[in-house]
């Protein structure tokens, strides 16, 4: 069970996190927000175990429900990480398996991880596909997936990650694949998933309306480092926020309010950022 994880990686070379430290509580939905590059999928690729070769955690270390990733045996931390962590995807057809239909695929969860017989991994699967709204679940557990729109293959994807009841879902901008009205149906159902089942969830985005409206709580990154940490409350309320979580939020679109041009984030704000990343390189230098 997860109690609380903590996450903290350390990249090499150009320093891809910085000494980024994230706790999530059981069943919260927290954002994690920032431009591009930031490393927000960084954080998520390393809860995994997934980095890339060129990429290696120097330091620091990743908790999941008091266990220290870093730590055990890499086939341990697999099983641990598979069965209790699930991921949705940006993007749902890469993430499928083209040659083969979509009731192995969500099956496969339950009989490998849960251990279930496949003929009730298969009734169990169809009764999530009913779950994440899919009209026809019978007609959709025998098509491939390129038979299926993007909509419905993340709906695929999302009913496989909450098949085997995990304690944490990541889902790594779900959407953005996604046409608007698609976008918004499938946030509701992350969110709706999410609530029934308890799930504490790791939500990468760039948009920041979505995090007020999906998540409890928000880290806002930039260059590898966690520049502040807040309720969507405090952060986005509009009142004493951190000054780059304000100018992010100015920045970004508003699609209520098309009359509100986006500001670009200001030159003192990045500067004071700037002279922290550069202060806190020091430090490390010189230690
Ligand atoms: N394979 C890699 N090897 C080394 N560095 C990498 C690799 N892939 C990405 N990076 C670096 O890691 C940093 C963080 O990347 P990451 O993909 O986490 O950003 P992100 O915040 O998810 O951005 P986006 O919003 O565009 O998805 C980037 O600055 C990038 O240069
Ligand atoms: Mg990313």
């Amino acid at each position: 069970m997860v109690d609380r994880l903590d996450a903290t990686v350390t990249g090499t070379g150009a320093r891809v996190l910085r000494g980024v430290s994230l706790e999530i509580e059981r069943g919260e939905a927290h954002g994690l927000v920032g431009e591009s590059g930031a490393g927000k999928s960084m954080i998520g690729k390393a809860v995994i175990g997934l980095l890339p070769h060129s990429v290696r955690v120097e330091g620091g270390a990743i908790r999941f429900d008091g266990l220290d990733l870093l730590s055990m045996r890499p086939r341990d931390r697999r099983r641990l990480t598979g069965e209790r962590i699930a991921v949705v995807p940006q993007d749902p057809l890469t993430a499928l398996n083209p040659s083969r239909r979509v009731a192995g695929q969500i099956t496969d969860r339950l009989t490998g991880i849960l251990g279930r017989p496949r003929a009730k991994a298969e009734s169990r699967a169809l009764e999530l596909l009913e779950e994440v709204a899919i009209r026809d679940p019978d007609r959709v557990m025998r098509a491939y997936p390129h038979e299926l729109s993007g909509g419905m293959r993340q709906r695929v994807l999302i009913a496989a990650a909450f098949a085997a009841e995990p304690d944490l879902v990541i889902a790594d901008e779900p959407t953005t694949a996604l046409d608007a009205t698609a976008q918004r149906r499938i946030l509701r159902l992350i969110a709706d998933m999410r609530e029934r089942h308890g799930t504490a969830l790791l939500f990468v985005t760039h948009d920041m309306g979505v995090v007020a409206k999906l998540c409890q709580t928000v880290s806002v990154m930039y260059r590898g480092m966690i520049v502040c940490r807040g309720t969507a409350e405090e952060l986005f309320g509009g009142s004493g926020g951190h000054p780059y979580a304000e100018a992010l939020i100015a920045a970004t679109p508003r699609h209520d309010r098309p009359d509100a041009a986006p500001r670009p984030v200001p030159v003192e704000v990045v500067e004071a950022l700037e002279a922290e990343i550069a202060a806190a390189d020091d430090a490390r230098g010189a230690a």
